[in-house]
């Protein structure tokens, strides 16, 4: 009884907090009866220096035959960044449909929000994640007033609606309240349409309140008020930007989870933080390992390992209620084995 999972530990402190998670899953998944059975993959920045590619070219088909991708991060300063994104996440969440990306954000038991006094938020942002402004559409041109560059945003009614639907489906569930990020009265074409589809899909969720705002608004009311909102929902770049804020505001990027589902099961999802290889720190054994392990949970939710999944959430709860155990971004000592350690101790 098990699940296959791809490991990419990718650049940085990829490669030091992914092991760390697999530490803490590995053991969670014996004391539930079920194994992880990990194939390692070493696609990454290095690999490309290598190979001039950022992964083979059956590495879509290899990810294929396996039940969920778990990814550290990729990046590095010797690559341009677009390389590593559009060489490897960018065509995995498109060739799998994953067209949802969850984040989940709330204040864990002993961090303080960065931004501001707080007692407690607990907010999920949807963002879409296979279309919108991240399109390769567009170019440079030379004109007779100069160079101009151009990006094209493609917004698709089947994209737009199935990815509102998760989100109200989401919110409904929560029992709590939608909020639709939009930017309607500076963007004329995309936004307005997907205001539109919005409003359509709401017809069909009379329970659910819901409201629009502007994304620049909606950016202060992460800062201002984040226990005002439940379910936020996004287009692909609003979504990312408010993601970053979110979890800011929750105290640190090394502790933010984010998800790329393809809700309909057919294709492997693939869980990674949502912060990046931090060359900054990277190699010193002091990445803070809990965003990672986070998204373990959500892989194990996933994987219908619901019970699991939650045993790994309360020992992330029992370890950030340390003040002992606190890595330098949280202001603490504590390395990642330090706190990797702490988790599996405090596995129930
Ligand atoms: P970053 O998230 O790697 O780092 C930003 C800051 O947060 C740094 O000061 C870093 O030390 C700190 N930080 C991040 N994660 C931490 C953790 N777990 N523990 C402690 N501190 C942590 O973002 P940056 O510097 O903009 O990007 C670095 C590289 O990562 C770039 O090449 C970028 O393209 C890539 N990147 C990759 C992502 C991915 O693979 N999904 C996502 C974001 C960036």
């Amino acid at each position: 009884d098990g699940h296959l999972v791809a490991a990419i530990p990718g650049d940085g402190i990829g490669k030091e907090v992914l092991p760390a998670a697999q530490r803490v899953l590995d053991a969670v998944a014996v004391r539930h009866d079920f194994a992880l059975s990990w194939c390692e993959l070493p696609w990454s920045c290095s690999w490309y220096t290598e190979h001039g590619a950022m992964m083979p070219p059956d590495g879509i088909d290899r990810l294929r035959e396996t039940d969920a991708i778990f990814l550290g991060a990729v990046g590095s300063p010797s690559v341009p960044d677009h390389i590593s994104l559009w060489g490897l996440l960018i065509p995995i969440r498109r060739a799998f449909d994953q067209y949802v990306n969850i984040r989940p954000v709330r204040l864990l038991p002993g961090l303080a929000s960065r931004l501001r006094e707080c007692e407690a938020f607990d907010v999920a942002i949807v963002r879409e994640n296979t279309e919108g402004e991240y399109s390769d559409v567009g170019g440079r041109f030379a004109t007779p007033a100069g160079e101009v560059a151009v990006q094209e945003s493609i917004f698709t009614r089947r994209g737009c609606e199935r990815l509102l639907r998760y989100a109200f489906d989401l919110a409904r569930q929560r029992g709590g309240a939608l909020v639709s990020a939009t930017k309607s009265n500076g963007i004329m074409h995309t936004m307005p349409f997907w205001d539109e589809v919005t409003a359509e899909v709401a017809a069909s969720y009379p329970d659910v309140k819901w409201q629009r705002m502007h994304v620049d608004a909606l950016t202060a009311r992460f800062i201002t008020h984040p226990e005002d909102l439940d379910v936020v929902v996004g287009s692909n770049l609003f979504g990312d930007i408010l993601g970053n804020i979110a979890a800011a505001v929750s105290g640190s990027l090394g502790v933010a989870p984010s998800a790329n589902l393809d809700p309909t099961g057919r294709n492997p999802s693939m869980f990674e933080p949502v912060h990046g290889s931090a060359p900054d720190i990277a190699g010193r054994g002091v990445a803070n390992p809990i965003a990672q392990v986070w998204c373990g949970a959500l892989m194990l939710d996933h994987l219908g390992r619901e019970k699991a999944a939650a045993d790994v959430l309360t020992a992330i709860e029992t370890v950030t209620a340390d003040p002992a155990l606190r890595t330098r971004d949280l202001g603490g000592r504590a390395t990642t084995k330090d706190v990797t350690s702490a988790l599996v101790d405090a596995l129930p």
